[in-house]
């Protein structure tokens, strides 16, 4: 197995490095790293954010571990060459359309959340995110009116098969879950919305064993966090999932503990290859202090051997070490607690 490793920007590198540690500590034979640039480093580096030498090694890989892009002091550049393009090109030229992002409370950590544990406690849910499409793909630009104002527009549209894909992925994973579907729109307003659903109930005619439900996105973002064990699966567009997972990466505690899979298929086989990394960001504010938590990073990395390897035992040890570091009050700043970086990932170790 080959993996690519690209850490990209703020604290990227430094929860990337904990990661690669626990997947060097879990000595798996033949598991061969290869480290590429990426993001704003890329184009300090390369003049551009995805280097082809690194689209050539994420092609050559078996999956990919990600760590973050993003850097602010580079904003004025042209969108193309923005550190953000790494992660969009990477999900568009790979294909990768189905955003696997899993929110659960651990048990006996339902004190972490935001939320009464009471509620949180019940939190055990996944969203299907689709990754390739949407107004994140759209036409895009800027123009000045007739009258001197200034306008920016980004088209927001969906094509039935890209929803048609995603709606399978959705449903195959409700499958493997609860049986139970959300898909999460604004019908209400958008036609794009509208397509969404229709292409959504015709899709589910193959999945009679699946229950079905819609809900606008403006619902689905209060439910969260008044009934967030009522869902199962959600499956929604770019822009909505993008919303919804960082609001329910709350609901379970931080947003440094959620991972995330991204991949080119309906149905998460094993070895199907993926990309992996937290759903969190490169984090400006912390980057460089040995503060961030790399519990996310490690947990994508565990996906990872679940998704692209076919390690379920050694994705399932990493996720118990996790918990079990947790438990022993083992917490980052973003959970009120003192442990570094470092730290976190020495702990995670320890318990493997
Ligand atoms: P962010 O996720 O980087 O940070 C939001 C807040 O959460 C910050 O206060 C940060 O300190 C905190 N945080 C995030 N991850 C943490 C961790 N592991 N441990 C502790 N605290 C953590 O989002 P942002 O501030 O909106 O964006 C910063 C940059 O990251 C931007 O350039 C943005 O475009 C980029 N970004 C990249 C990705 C990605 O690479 N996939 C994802 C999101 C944002
Ligand atoms: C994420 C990020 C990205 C997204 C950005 C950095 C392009 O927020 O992975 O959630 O919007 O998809
Ligand atoms: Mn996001």
């Amino acid at each position: 197995m080959r993996i690519a490793v690209f850490a990209g920007d703020g604290i990227g590198p430094e929860v990337t490095e904990q990661a690669v540690r626990v997947l060097q500590a879990l000595e798996i034979n033949g598991l061969e790293l290869v480290e590429g640039d990426v993001g704003g480093a890329a184009y300090r580096k390369h003049g551009h954010p995805l280097p082809a030498q690194t689209l050539e090694i994420a092609r050559s890989a078996d999956a990919i571990l990600f760590g973050a892009v993003g850097d602010f002091s580079l904003d004025h550049l042209e969108r193309a060459l923005r550190p953000e393009q790494a992660v969009l090109g990477l999900r568009k030229e790979l294909g990768l359309f189905a955003n696997l992002r899993p929110a659960t409370v651990f048990k006996g950590l339902e004190d972490l959340s935001t939320l009464r544990p009471e509620v949180a406690g019940k939190i055990d849910l996944l969203i299907v995110r689709e990754l390739n499409g949407d107004v994140y793909f759209g036409e895009k630009g800027t123009r000045t009116l007739e009258d001197g104002r200034r306008q920016g527009w980004d088209m927001m549209s969906y094509a039935e098969d890209e929803v048609r894909r995603i709606a399978h992925a959705g449903f195959k994973a409700a499958q493997g879950r609860r049986g139970k579907l959300c898909s999460v729109d604004k019908a209400n307003v958008l036609e794009t919305s509208q397509l969404w659903r229709d292409v959504v109930i015709e899709v589910s005619a193959q999945y009679p064993d699946v229950q079905l439900t819609h809900m606008y996105v403006d619902n689905a973002a209060m439910q969260l966090v008044k009934n967030p064990g009522a869902f199962d699966v959600i499956v929604t567009g770019n822009l909505f999932g993008d919303i919804l997972s960082d609001q329910a990466s709350m609901c379970v505690g931080s947003i440094g503990l959620l991972a995330s899979a991204s991949l080119a298929e309906t149905d998460g086989a094993q070895g199907a290859f993926g990309l992996y990394e937290p759903i969190h960001g490169s984090a400006p504010d912390i980057a460089g202090k040995g503060l961030a938590n790399p519990m996310a990073t490690i947990l994508s990395a565990a996906m990872l051997l679940r998704h692209s390897c076919g390690m379920e035992a050694e994705a399932a040890r990493i996720e118990a070490a996790v918990a079990a570091a947790l438990a022993d009050g083992v917490k980052g700043g973003d959970l009120g607690g003192s442990a570094g970086t470092k730290e976190i990932g020495d702990a995670v170790i320890a318990r493997l």
